[in-house]
């Protein structure tokens, strides 16, 4: 124990943003592991000895170096990378308090390079060419194709020039609206390789959601493809291109380009609807350009891509992230919170359109070299055996994906999962909501047969990349928690004051400093930037999470504490619902809670009140929750829609969601106060409709 003493010595000199660590002082000294060796889930010697990050104190001395001298940890991380032109000094700035002045977060700025490059040049330089990038696995069976690096880099220096060609340029926006094809990652390593700006919408929202983003982004060209089958039914996407490009010119916002791709396995270009002059079928072009592209070289703080996310009004967020920073983020997290080697062949079953597609499928493997799968279809297609179907063809090692599938696959039989062997898995990943105790022991007996680690990655698509995560080979684990911050991050649990609080508590997770994968602004409104983030607790980035820490330090995860529901790992805004119910010519008024839902963590309870003299009807119901998925997309449609004659508010005319959360989980013996309500007997109507 000398070695763990001097550890916990030498924590007690940390300056104070450290001090959260001190909460690992128990685990270091083994003290409380001993009374909670049931709760805990040890790595095997075997993988720890393997692993970047082997043991607690290992991490402790990095986490440490990263928190007293951030400059010097990120620079000689950086420095791995191909830059034209190092960084200026210093390596960042930063102010994170509003009552000093405007947020602002740099990291390399004055550093020249381009992530592109780094994600396939440099490891096509470096030998990697004739190694796999990308295991494209088609949704039906036997349907799969490979990209090397090679042929990546060629795919992408034809997009590139093309789109140079129809004048896009450095700091231009182009909006991608593609399935889980290889043309995704394709069009968004295209975008950065030419210093264009890439908005990648997730192709379940519908021609209204998609319609907003081209109006606030307003790109040169939109990359779509005809159509994509999901299941067996064929959805046309291009029509939903088209439908929303006529929505935005109506805004006055004009695409010149729409690069189609044919996606022959679901729908022939015959049928596929066309605008001469602005269409332009991908086959068609892009094999005519030629294969290398010179790179634009950017600036670190050159935006990278845009990405919309939900908030708590209905304007979906532009989360801006920038490049160099990002790059670092994305590539250090990726290898030390999967513990990658370069002979891990890795799968994420995220799509693109989130940024778990962003950070997990796209940049972060690729600048690491690594061999990924991309999966086009759906995890449980044509049975809930897919994945492991997919695990064993590829022999995948390293399995990241979402909660919500793993419950959904533990509700069929175990033998789904034990008919295939599994084996080469050694790592697995979760994301996107808290995982319960229970799907994270079966997703660790079941699927990893207790042999593999868990990482339960908590982050953002505001944060870049990992912000809280076991190292697989580092932690004993306990499941439910995702551990610890990452290198570089300041988390902090603070009050409803916004004053930090030590030892065992739950509070706020917030973090006191910015890291290189922080975004930088919300595109075209840096206020709503400062006021939803910032202004909160004055002095830290609030996540909107709520979290608590135990007494060796793990974190757990408690859900959102604002106005998002996390629906399957979808963040929607209570606000966005609303609005599409208040659309329908019917409904007057809405109020959206979330419930808790057994296979999508949350789901969607939406109250109405209906115009005066509208009768309530299941047809009704249905067009209130067609309104949704026409306004948003199908994965925002509410589960359920209770009818209310009115809705509780208080004498100022203050929904109070509170006592509407009640009634959705019909706790109805906790309701509380209602004496305030300006007519608390609109409490009992709603209760006596519950089931109506
Ligand atoms: O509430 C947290 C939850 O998902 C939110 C972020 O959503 P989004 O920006 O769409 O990014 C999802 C993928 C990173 C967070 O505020 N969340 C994400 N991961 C976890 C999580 N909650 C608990 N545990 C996690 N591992």
């Amino acid at each position: 124990t000398s070695d763990h003493l001097r550890h916990v010595e030498s924590m007690a000199t940390m300056p104070s943003g450290a001090g959260n660590i001190s909460h690992l002082n128990a685990v270091i000294l083994g003290e409380s592991l001993a009374s909670e060796e049931n709760d805990l889930v040890f790595p095997s010697d075997h993988f720890s000895r393997q692993a970047h990050v082997s043991s607690p104190q290992q991490y402790l001395e990095m986490y440490k170096r990263s928190i007293e001298d951030p400059a010097g940890f990120w620079s000689d991380i950086a420095a791995t990378f191909f830059w034209k032109q190092k960084w200026g000094q210093p390596v960042y700035s930063e102010n994170l308090d509003v009552r000093k002045g405007d947020i602002r977060i740099e990291w390399f700025k004055g550093g020249i390079t381009n992530i592109c490059y780094n994600c396939l040049d440099t490891n096509v330089e470096a030998g990697l060419g004739d190694k796999i990038a990308f295991y494209w696995e088609g949704s039906e069976l036997g349907v799969d194709a490979t990209l090397t690096y090679t042929q990546l880099l060629k795919n992408v220096c034809q997009l590139a020039n093309y789109l140079k060609d129809v004048g896009v340029k450095k700091g231009d926006a182009v909006v991608v609206y593609l399935p889980m094809l290889m043309e995704l990652p394709i069009t968004m390593l295209a975008c950065a390789r030419i210093g264009a700006v890439h908005s990648v919408v997730f192709a379940g929202f519908s021609a209204e959601s998609l319609a907003q983003r081209i109006v606030d982004c307003k790109p040169k060209v939109v990359i779509t493809c005809n159509a994509v089958k999901r299941g067996s039914k064929v959805i046309h996407l291009k029509d939903i291109v088209d439908a929303a490009l006529i929505e935005s010119s109506q805004s006055g916002v004009s695409v010149d380009v729409c690069l189609t791709y044919e996606n022959q396995s679901a729908m022939k270009r015959e049928s596929t609807k066309w605008l001469e002059g602005r269409d332009v079928w991908w086959q068609d072009v892009i094999p005519k350009y030629p294969t290398t592209c010179a790179v634009e070289w950017v600036d670190a703080e050159d935006p990278l891509f845009l990405l919309y996310t939900s908030g708590s009004t209905g304007k979906p967020k532009g989360v801006l992230h920038t490049t160099g920073g990002y790059m670092v983020y994305a590539a250090t997290t990726f290898k030390y919170a999967f513990d990658y080697n370069s002979s891990d062949i890795y799968w994420c079953t995220a799509d693109c359109g989130w940024i778990t597609g962003h950070s997990y499928v796209t940049y972060g493997p690729l600048l690491n070299g690594a061999t990924a799968v991309l999966y086009e279809g759906a995890p449980n297609y044509p049975d809930p055996g897919r994945c492991w179907d997919v695990v064993d063809k590829y022999k995948v090692t390293i399995f990241y994906t979402a909660p919500t599938l793993v419950r959904s696959l533990m509700r069929d039989s175990d033998e789904y999962v034990t008919r295939y062997s599994r084996k080469s898995l050694r790592v697995l990943g979760s994301v996107g909501e808290p995982i319960n105790p229970s799907a994270w022991r079966w997703f660790f007996n079941v699927v990893g047969d207790s042999k593999c680690p868990i990482s339960d990655t908590w982050w953002q698509t505001e944060t870049g990349g990992f912000m809280i995560t076991p190292l697989p080979g580092a932690w004993p684990q306990k499941p439910g928690s995702a551990t610890f911050p990452f290198f570089g991050v300041q988390a902090v649990i603070v009050d409803e004051k916004g004053v930090e609080i030590e030892g065992e508590c739950s509070g706020y997770l917030c973090v006191k400093c910015s890291w290189p994968g922080a975004f930088r602004t919300l595109y075209g409104d840096h206020e709503r930037y400062e006021t939803t983030y910032f202004k909160p607790f004055p002095g830290y980035y609030f996540s909107g999470d709520g979290c608590s820490r135990d007494k060796d330090g793990y974190h757990w995860l408690t859900g959102r504490v604002d106005d998002v529901i996390n629906v399957s790992g979808h963040r929607i805004g209570t606000a966005e619902v609303e609005s599409a119910l208040v659309s329908h010519p019917q409904c007057a008024e809405g109020a959206v809670v979330g419930v808790e839902h057994e296979v999508k963590g949350q789901g969607i309870y939406a109250f109405v009140t209906l115009v005066e003299g509208v009768p309530y009807s299941e047809e009704l119901r249905k067009s209130l929750v067609l309104a949704v998925r026409k306004q948003i997309g199908a994965f925002a449609a509410p589960d359920r829609i209770h009818w209310a004659p009115g809705l509780p508010k208080t004498r100022s005319g203050k929904i109070m969601r509170r006592i509407l959360r009640k009634i959705a989980s019909r706790q109805l013996d906790e309701l509380g106060d209602t004496s305030t309500l300006a007519e608390p007997n609109v409490v009992d109507q709603l209760i006596a409709l519950a089931d109506v």
